[in-house]
């Protein structure tokens, strides 16, 4: 009997067989250095787990609203008013998901029809291509390039624009290279959107993540005039350390869309984890202290990483300006050197070594000579990692006189 053929073309993913290789090792006892893992090393903020706590003790267990508990939404608008400069959202545009990765399922499925291209950053953090693929759509890689920053090139993505493009993709800060789009770059992606009628879906899970002096922009807030047709995404994951609650959201003022992602939320989750949403509005509510220790931790480690990989012949480290991932560009002479063939068998060498990974080519098309290390393990495996790192690259014993 034929099974559903949109599920023939998602992969488990490269990311998934060396974490599951890691995790092994680790069980068996080895020392292991988890940089291929994207979960942050950080606790709950003591009011968040308390909310959390309190809420099951009250008996907020039940059933709640379909698109969110109305305190929370409301929490979500006057953030989104003050913090992303959003002035227009209401809470009625703001709906609660099963974290950003649902938020992003949800949007493609209520936005696309068969065959509608959407424009995508390559590399990509890989589900987001998978969502758009699992909606009947069709991504187009946009290759991002080392010298510009990786930021989207405009007139690379006018070349792919055809009349099946519904929307474009971004997401800033950026998995897996850490570029941060200027707010130059996204009014003219805007401008862009608006001159053709598209679609913009704008990923921001990782707007808390940053090192300065950079600055996060949301997109909604650059062009108020076209807000309709621009969808925010936005997650509770990586800014409050939350990624077993799962709570993040879709944000659009579009009447048709509003009318769609009812259902949609209805059919799959029938509401997000009741007290997981009273935890992320005592996260909102809260102080915020825990976000600048966090950013402070985050630069440390980026630190420590990119200074074990400087230096080292055939890696061009590129010094990420937000999140928490450090994107290289590889030499074919850095295989050769090794002895191996590929960055696939670089990773895999690695994991060897108890040292994770992703290769490039988890991440697009273009991204073969390429290799992505996160780090948002703790400070300590991020410490020796990169020491482990650095000796495994170099074959020379590295100094503990690294931070
Ligand atoms: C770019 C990007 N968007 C969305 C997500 C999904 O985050 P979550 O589903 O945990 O909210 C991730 C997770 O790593 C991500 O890297």
């Amino acid at each position: 009997m034929a099974l559903s053929e949109s599920l023939d073309n998602i992969s488990l993913g490269k990311i998934v067989v060396i974490r599951e290789q890691l995790m092994k090792a680790q069980a068996a006892g080895q020392t292991v250095y988890r940089l291929e893992s994207g979960d942050p090393s950080f606790s709950l903020a003591p009011h968040v787990l308390q909310a959390l706590q309190a809420a099951a003790a009250a008996g907020k267990t039940h059933y709640i609203p379909n698109d969110g508990i109305p305190q929370l939404r409301v929490a979500l608008r006057d953030k989104l008013r003050r913090k992303n400069g959003i002035a227009a959202v209401t809470e009625n545009d703001v709906f609660v998901t099963n974290g950003a990765m649902h938020a992003l399922f949800v949007t493609f499925s209520c936005l696309l029809a068969e065959g509608d291209e959407v424009i995508v950053p390559d590399p990509m953090w890989t589900e987001v291509v998978e969502n758009i693929k699992l909606a009947g759509g069709v991504p187009v890689g946009v290759p991002l390039k080392f010298e510009q920053g990786f930021e989207y090139d405009l007139a690379d993505i006018r070349a792919r624009l055809t009349p099946r493009t519904k929307a474009i993709f971004l997401n800033t800060p950026h998995n897996p290279t850490g570029a941060v789009l200027s707010k130059e770059t996204l009014l003219e992606i805007a401008a862009i959107a608006e001159e053709r009628g598209l679609w913009i879906i704008s990923d921001e899970a990782y707007e808390d993540v940053l090192y300065a002096p950079n600055h996060h922009h949301s997109i909604a807030s650059l062009a108020p005039h076209y807000l309709e047709q621009i969808i925010s995404v936005y997650s509770f994951s990586k800014s409050y350390a939350m990624s077993g609650l799962r709570v993040g959201c879709i944000v659009t003022t579009s009447p048709t869309l509003q009318g769609r992602i009812p259902k949609l939320l209805r059919c799959t989750i029938n509401g997000v984890n009741s007290v997981a949403q009273w935890a992320a509005l005592a996260a909102l509510e809260g102080p915020q202290d825990q976000l600048a220790e966090m950013q402070a931790e985050y630069a440390l480690r980026r630190s420590l990483l990119l200074e074990a990989l400087q230096g080292i012949e055939g890696l061009r480290p590129f010094a990420p300006k937000g999140g928490f991932c450090l994107w290289a560009q590889l030499d074919p002479s850095l295989y050769a050197r090794l002895g191996l063939a590929n960055a696939d068998e670089l990773s895999e060498w690695l994991a060897q070594q108890g040292i994770g990974s992703a290769p490039g080519d988890a991440f697009g098309e273009t991204c073969h000579d390429a290799i992505r290390f996160a780090f948002s393990c703790d400070t300590g495996m991020v410490r020796h990692g990169a020491l482990a790192l650095r000796q495994a690259l170099t074959g020379v014993p590295a100094v503990e006189g690294l931070r």
